[in-house]
């Protein structure tokens, strides 16, 4: 319902309806998606080259690339097929907010108490607004080896995770351990 989004980037806001049966005849390939904001502002979506999933399979999943701060707002889908079947699907909103920064990746666990020489696993997510642009993340210090893996949300938004395996040692005790994320932004 919300996500966030990296200026001069993408974005890619999972999407599917459903409609009465009695119009799934009018579903065709001239149905249009369209993205209404709730305001009714206006910022032009259609200058991100929006390209949307396959609406006869009632895939409306679409990416807006080159996002700016003035696109921020609440959006509803809009089913528009030139036909009788023209609808805004008002009950369910996303709502995009354009930055310069995404926010800080998640660690844990955020404190560790281990045995000298125990093997140890954190875990460090990022989420990934624009699937074309995963961040890089990377852990300081080095301690071990790390596994990277790509996750579905429930809310079949991406993050992408880090997990670093290391082997505990007296020599780590108090020591911090930090995990970064860095995002390539679309336009460079
Ligand atoms: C919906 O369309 C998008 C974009 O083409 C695609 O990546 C995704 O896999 C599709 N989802 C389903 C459930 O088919
Ligand atoms: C750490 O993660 C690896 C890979 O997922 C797993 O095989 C291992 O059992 C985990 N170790 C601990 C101590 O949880
Ligand atoms: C941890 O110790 C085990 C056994 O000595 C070794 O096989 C493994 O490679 C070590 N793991 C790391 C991340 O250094
Ligand atoms: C670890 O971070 C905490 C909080 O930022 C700080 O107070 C502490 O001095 C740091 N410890 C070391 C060993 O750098
Ligand atoms: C991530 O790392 C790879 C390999 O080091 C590099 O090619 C890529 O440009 C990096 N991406 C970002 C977003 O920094």
């Amino acid at each position: 319902q919300t996500v966030q989004v990296l200026r001069g980037s993408c974005v890619t806001v999972p999407c599917s309806f459903d409609i009465p049966s009695k119009y799934e005849g009018n579903l065709n390939e001239q149905c249009e998606a369209k993205w209404v904001d709730k305001d009714k502002r206006n910022p032009q979506l259609t200058d991100t080259n929006a390209v949307t999933g396959d609406l006869t399979k009632k895939n409306c999943t679409t990416t807006f690339s080159n996002m700016q701060p003035d696109h921020s707002n609440t959006y509803y889908f809009r089913l528009d097929c030139s036909s009788s079947l023209r609808e805004t699907f008002t009950t369910a909103a996303v709502t995009l907010t354009v930055t310069d920064d995404l926010p800080s990746p998640t660690l844990t666990p955020s404190t560790l108490e281990v045995n000298d020489g125990d093997s140890m696993n954190l875990t460090c997510s990022a989420p990934v607004p624009c699937p074309s642009h995963p961040p890089n993340l990377t852990w300081t210090p080095t301690l071990g080896y790390s596994q990277e893996t790509l996750q579905e949300n429930q809310d079949k938004t991406l993050v992408k995770t880090s997990v670093l395996n290391f082997n505990a040692s007296y020599l780590h005790d108090g020591e911090n351990i930090s995990c970064t994320s860095v995002y390539k932004k679309q336009d460079g």
